[in-house]
């Protein structure tokens, strides 16, 4: 197995419904993290992205929040559709999909 070029960690928190925070999981993380595992697959991207779940990324109200290295960009808000365009522009073009990035003062 080769180094990945791209780390994409995808949010998938759970806290309780009333929590004051909020939580990935409850606000699409997981479909979006099968989403990535699924185009993973399908483009077989083994040898140049790798795709982890993670633990709380910090601006939760920014979710659902994807982070990707080694730029360090986070996404919000990202949804299952949006994906395939981080998969497409970024992971394999190297362009960010700057709609999606969370403000620097937010996170
Ligand atoms: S719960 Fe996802 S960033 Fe905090």
């Amino acid at each position: 197995m080769s180094k990945p070029q791209k780390h994409v960690f995808v949010c998938s928190q759970n806290r309780p419904a009333n929590h004051p925070r909020g939580a990935c999981a409850h606000k699409a993380g997981n479909d979006v993290l099968q989403e990535f595992w699924q185009q993973l697959q399908q483009r077989n991207a083994y040898d140049t992205v790798s795709v982890t779940y993670s633990g709380c990324l910090g601006p939760c109200d920014q979710g659902a929040n994807v982070l990707v290295y080694p730029e360090g960009i986070l996404y919000g808000k990202v949804t299952k559709d949006d994906v395939n365009e981080i998969f497409a522009k970024h992971l394999l073009g190297d362009e960010p999909v700057e709609r999606l990035r969370v403000a620097p003062e937010a996170w």
